[in-house]
Order: structure tokens, then sequence, then C-alpha cells
């Protein structure tokens, strides 16, 4: 049995070591958030955060993150609250089919976790790795900052 914590609650999953966390996550909690886009490393869709860090889940065996602290989309959100990125993609009708899009939610929440006030070299870093097949990088970018002001009105009150 390999014993995780995903989005705060611990499962026990009957995985073999070397599943990649994204199958485990899919195929054997039923959590479906997180995305099969290229299964090798390259397109993100599979972005999870491992103790705070955006992860490419297709890359990762189960074996290796026992013991951390494993989020996913379904866990972004506080409990009804959306996330402020959350927020913003549906006030920026960010995504078109939707498919890379969890991906790189988690990918702009770890950004903005460490920078909430992002310049436009700091998302394109931060985001490079996720790929949007339907073009929707300019909009993410937006959303992006939207969120980011909202997070430091937050916190400054
Ligand atoms: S599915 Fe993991 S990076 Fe593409
Ligand atoms: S919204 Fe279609 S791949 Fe990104």
């Amino acid at each position: 049995m390999i014993k995780l914590t995903v989005n705060g609650k611990s499962l026990e999953l009957d995985a073999d070591p070397n599943m990649p966390l994204l199958y485990a996550l899919r195929d054997i909690a039923g959590m479906t958030g997180t995305k099969f886009g290229c299964g090798v490393g390259q397109c993100g869709a599979c972005t999870v955060h491992i103790n705070g860090s955006p992860t490419r889940s297709c890359l990762t065996p189960v074996s290796a993150v026992q013991g951390t602290k494993i989020t996913t989309i379904e866990g972004l959100a506080d409990g009804d609250t959306l996330h402020p990125l959350q927020q913003a993609w549906l006030d920026n009708s960010v995504p078109q089919c939707g498919y890379c899009q969890s991906g790189q939610l988690m990918s702009a929440a770890a950004l903005l976790a460490g920078n909430p006030s992002p310049s436009d070299a700091d998302i394109d870093t931060a985001m490079q790795g996720n790929i949007c097949r339907c073009g929707t990088y300019p909009r993410i970018k937006k959303a992006i900052k939207q969120a980011g002001v909202q997070i430091q009105e937050v916190k400054h009150g």
C-alpha cells in the first residue's frame, strides 16, 4: 500500500511503487482534475504541487512522494471559496478547450505563492513549461496579474 497525503487527506492506494503519481491520482483515487497530456514531462497538463512546488506528476513515481504534502487542482480552492486565480480565470474567460488549464492554474498558484507581484518575465519563466494548444497565453497572463493584485490587497487589508 502506498500512503499519500492529498489535499490534506490521507489516502492508502493499492499502487505499484513505480506508478506515476498522475495515474494513481486519476485511475486509483478517481481524481481526474489533473490531466494526462504528453506523459513525458513536456506539456505541464499534469502539474500538481509537492510541498508547494509545481511538479510534473507524469514523471513522479508514487513511492517518491510518500510523506509529502500533495495538492491537486481539486484542493486549490479553500472549501467553497475559490482561489483568487480561479476567480480571475472566470473573470477573464481564460479557458478555451480547457484541457491544459488545471496544470496552468497549479503552476500559476505556485508562482503567486512566492511572488504575488510577478513581472511579465517572471510569468513567462514560471509558466514556460505549460503548453496551451489553444493559445490562451495572453488571458493567462492577465488573470495571473489580476489574482496577484487581489492577493496583495487581502494581505495588506
Ligand atoms: S502529461 Fe506530464 S508534462 Fe505532459
Ligand atoms: S485551453 Fe485548450 S489546450 Fe489550453
